[in-house]
């Protein structure tokens, strides 16, 4: 009985070798301490008791417990190595294991198509600048020649705050803020987001994207105003689109036009999207009405110029083919990341 008590514990020790090998940090301090320990530690327990044994017995268990000791002494230097490099002994790296993805975020399709939109006008000599969101009714109806009994101004269907201010129904208002302030040649872009008392479905949103644009300079005629909106619309969608100018109302220019393009659905050969026309509306524009250019104290006879507003989530909409607009504002992560790179 006596023989076999070392010798079993000794093999006790040896069995927790194995476990030793796939402990953590914890673990592996408490193997440290039961183990090896000074007072307590089982092996230095045996080696402590050899002189009680037997002399035939001393030699043999004295030999395997001084093993058994380089053993876990190895197997903890080991493991502590493993842990700390976080590398697995025997385990050969797989380089060819692809990386775990990181989700980086990406630009709103919105934001993205709007970027390149001011781009493309930079290329022409247009700056980027935005204006305030809450307006006055001036800014918003008057100084732009709609006056506040205008179906215009009604038509807008205006989020008031209070009497006489307002959130901006589109972004025009900085055109007369950045006429009032600058003197010609102006040319600027404007993207910002404007309010508008409408319904929240498919094609509608009370809240929704505009990019201004205003040119104003001595000799600006109807042939540059075409003729940049057409550079615009072949950048924007490809160089074979048609557009086409069909004429239009706005109080703030004269003449107005719709701006069209080609449908990107059916090509322009009639399509449900295009409601059989083969052509789609992107804008309003029109040459900016001299009573514009008056109010904000620019001279008429000197000067001219042609502006245009745009929605850019109905571009986006036409581009990628999205059915309703609400998918640009509900920030569904399975919608989102079709869009990004
Ligand atoms: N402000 C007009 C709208 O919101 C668009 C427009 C801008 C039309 C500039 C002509 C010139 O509908």
């Amino acid at each position: 009985m006596s023989e076999a008590f070392p010798n079993d514990q000794l093999e006790a020790v040896a069995r927790t070798i194995a476990e030793l090998r796939e402990a953590d940090a914890v673990r592996l301090t408490q193997f440290k301490v039961e183990l090896l320990g000074r007072k307590n530690g089982r092996l230095t327990q045996i080696l402590r008791s050899l002189s009680t044994l037997p002399p035939d017995e001393r030699r043999a268990v004295g030999q395997r417990a001084n093993q058994l000791k380089r053993e876990v002494e190895e197997a903890i230097a080991a493991r502590e190595k493993e842990l700390h490099t976080g590398a697995k002994s025997g385990v050969a790296a797989d380089l060819s294991m692809p990386g775990r993805q990181v989700w980086r975020g990406a630009i709103h399709p919105v934001t993205a198509v709007i970027d390149e939109i001011c781009e493309i006008f930079r290329e022409l000599g247009f700056s980027r600048v935005t204006g305030p969101e809450v307006e006055t009714e001036e800014y918003n109806f008057t100084k732009l020649n709609i006056p506040l009994d205008h179906p215009a101004a009604d038509m807008q269907d205006t989020f008031y705050l209070s009497p006489g201010v307002l959130l901006r129904t589109h972004t025009s208002p900085v055109q007369a803020r950045t006429m009032e302030r600058y003197k010609p040649p102006i040319r600027i872009v404007v993207p910002g987001m404007v309010y508008r008392r409408d319904a929240f479905d498919a094609s509608h949103s009370p809240v929704f994207a505009q990019i201004e644009g205003l040119a104003v300079d001595e000799g600006i005629t109807f042939v540059e105003f075409k003729a940049a909106l057409d550079y615009f619309a072949k950048r924007f969608f490809s160089p074979d689109t048609t557009v086409r100018f069909r004429p239009s109302y706005f109080p703030f220019t004269e003449p107005s036009a719709e701006v069209e393009v080609q449908c990107q659905m059916c090509k322009g050969g009639g399509c449900a999207t295009c409601q059989y026309t083969g052509f789609l509306e992107i804008m309003g524009a029109g040459m900016v009405h001299p009573a514009v250019l008056e109010n904000c104290g620019i001279d008429p006879e000197r000067y001219s110029g042609y502006a245009f507003g745009m929605g850019p989530e109905r571009i986006t909409m036409l581009r990628y083919g999205i059915p309703d607009i609400r998918m640009l504002f509900e920030n569904d992560m399975r919608f989102l990341q079709q869009f990004a790179e």
